[in-house]
């Protein structure tokens, strides 16, 4: 995918600074549909979707444009739960898998798998976020994890981490049977995301020293209860295995779920600790 990003495809814009761009209009982001094939990489470019509700996720995406360096500044070193979790998901997928991390940010999990020996491909919709994944190895695409730009049934892992907290609430159910669409049988889904009831715009809280640069920005947030969210995961097909809450700036919640099947080798889920 990194290759055909590189080139550019057909109907996509692209700016300094940026990886593959799908052309958009305010409410509409025609993303590609992306799967394995026979690009360097093993990844192509084959068909168009369509995703509509831009209004969250541009401004969104803008607020991590900006903030990218402190955002890398801040979250390359991860709290030690953190560590344990993203290993216990690397864990339960097959050797040499395919896996997608989704709202991949500057790269630093994917880059991680991948150096694991998993053929991680990341995608976000901040250009400098992904360019910064690319940076650093990352095949990535710009687009939305809400309609996921993978074939069906390509991957073995997805991962998720702090990327759902800012899909609406009302798409969450839509993005959910999308990433499940994506997932083998036995594919393993691993989600950390923060925890409360509020859905809103919330202005970037880092660091009180940007504030001046980064004055106006806003993210779209979305809190999840863990029993909520596990009753969606349930309606969208998926089988959890695991939820653990932790507490940093925020509550969170980390579930490891899978679509149910039979993976095509063993995978350790069932040994998860609790
Ligand atoms: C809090 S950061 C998490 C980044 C990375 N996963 C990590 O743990 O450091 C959230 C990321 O999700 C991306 N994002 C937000 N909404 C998105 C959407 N609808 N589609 C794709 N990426 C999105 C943002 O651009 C941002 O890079």
């Amino acid at each position: 995918m990194a290759a055909a990003s590189r080139r550019g495809a057909p109907g996509s814009t692209r700016r300094k600074g940026e990886g593959s761009i799908s052309s958009s209009s305010a409410r509409a982001t025609h993303v590609r549909t992306c799967g394995p094939g026979s690009a360097p990489g093993g990844w192509s470019l084959w068909h168009a979707t369509t995703v509509t509700r831009d209004d969250v996720r541009v401004p969104t995406a803008q607020a991590y444009d900006r903030v990218v360096d402190e955002y890398v500044r801040r979250n390359t070193e991860v709290p030690a739960d953190f560590a344990r979790f993203r290993a216990e998901f690397a864990e339960a997928v097959p050797a040499g898998g395919r896996i997608a991390d989704l709202g991949c940010g500057p790269g630093r999990d994917a880059a991680r798998f991948r150096a694991a020996g998993l053929r991680a491909v990341g995608i976000d919709a901040s250009g400098r976020m992904a360019r910064c994944a690319l940076d650093d190895g990352v095949p990535v695409a710009r687009a939305d994890i809400r309609l996921v730009p993978l074939r069906h049934e390509t991957l073995d892992g997805i991962w998720s981490a702090a990327s759902l907290l800012h899909v609406p609430r009302d798409e969450v159910p839509d993005t959910l049977r999308s990433w499940w669409r994506c997932l083998r049988p036995g594919g393993v889904l691993a989600v950390s995301t923060s925890m409360g009831d509020h859905e809103g715009w919330e202005t970037w809280p880092y660091d009180p020293a940007s504030q001046a640069s980064t004055a106006g920005l806003r993210r779209w947030f979305v809190h999840h209860r863990p029993d909520a969210l596990v009753a969606l995961l349930g309606d969208a097909g998926f089988a959890v295995h695991l939820t653990r809450e932790r507490e940093s700036h925020r509550r969170w919640v980390q579930i490891l779920a899978s679509r149910p099947g039979t993976a095509p080798e063993a995978h350790s889920l069932a040994r998860a600790p609790r």
